[in-house]
């Protein structure tokens, strides 16, 4: 059985699923995207992340090509075909074809892509000994609050760490704070035990992860601040670490080359990963399909 995509109602061979070269997604980067973990055969977090779709949606104005409903179905749906037990899908509306005009369309229908990937062993688990990030500067738009696809700044950060052998890029406002890591958000624990990440406006994009876990946090008594931070701050905090939906809570040890803390990865950092793991592993699979 060869791996489907699911591409304007249809589920094809992800081999030969293709587009119109005029997408808007393609020319403008009109579109956006989510991409929701699967563990154990079922979505992580998904009401959060059809939540933020409709949001990203809604601030675009484009017009959902499917009720939520008939997408969460089609979603399990390709996850079911696909086999699925531990990794995750990425899904991505476009504004639609039309011929090549900056402006709107008129009677364009959005179009939508969905497609899975496997992950041999889920989550990506975090190296025993952390992962380095490296700062670069913010180049993104002022709308980052958006899941767009508009990812050109975050391909260029990403690849910048990767050639300095890093992990992530955490990317710093002309004010030297850190706003989020080029695919994930950005925490701290401060000098005083504080879990510290940038409050939710429009200079971040609000994860999902970071919310459930933010949660088991105060769950388990830890204070959150929602406040800026800076690269010193971070390199002077006890810990640091890093949350998404593909790398779930990640200590992060190195910041340019210097160690966080004793270097290591933190033991909230590592708790919250173990926690995080257990919240993920809990989630309703659909339909009752065993993986
Ligand atoms: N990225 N910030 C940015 C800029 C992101 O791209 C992501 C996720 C996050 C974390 O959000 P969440 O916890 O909801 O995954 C924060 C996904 C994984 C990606 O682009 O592949």
């Amino acid at each position: 059985m060869p791996r489907l995509a699911y591409v304007n109602g249809r589920f094809i061979p992800h081999a030969s699923a293709f587009v119109h070269i005029e997408d808007r997604g393609y020319q403008f980067a009109d579109a956006v995207y989510e991409v929701v973990a699967v563990q154990d055969g079922a979505f992580v977090d998904l009401p959060g992340h059809l939540e933020r779709l409709r949001y990203s949606l809604g601030e675009l104005r484009i017009r959902p090509p499917l009720g939520l409903p008939a997408l969460t179905l089609i979603m399990h749906d390709l996850v079911r075909r696909n086999r699925i037990r531990d990794g995750s899908l990425y899904l991505q509306i476009t504004r639609g074809v039309a011929p090549r005009d900056f402006k709107f369309p008129t009677a364009t229908k959005s179009a939508i892509v969905m497609t899975t990937r496997r992950r041999p062993t889920a989550p990506v688990r975090p190296p025993a000994d952390g992962v380095a990030v490296v700062t670069v500067p913010e180049l993104r738009w002022a709308r980052r609050d958006i899941k767009s696809t508009s990812l050109l700044a975050q391909v260029l950060a990403k690849q910048q760490a990767a050639e300095a052998g890093a992990f992530e890029a955490w990317m710093v406002d002309p004010d030297g704070f850190v706003t989020e890591g080029a695919s994930s958000n950005a925490w701290i624990v401060d000098r005083n035990g504080v879990l510290v990440t940038r409050q939710a406006d429009r200079s971040i994009l609000k994860g999902v992860t970071g919310n459930a876990i933010a949660g088991l946090a105060a769950g388990r008594g830890l204070e959150i601040e929602r406040r800026k931070f800076s690269v010193a701050e971070a390199l002077n905090a006890r810990e640091a670490f890093l949350t998404s939906a593909t790398t779930f809570c990640v200590p992060v040890t190195r910041i340019d080359l210097q160690p966080v803390g004793d270097g290591r990865p933190g033991p909230v950092a590592t708790a919250l990963g173990r926690h995080y793991l257990d919240y993920a592993g809990r989630q309703e699979p659909p339909f009752g399909w065993a993986p």
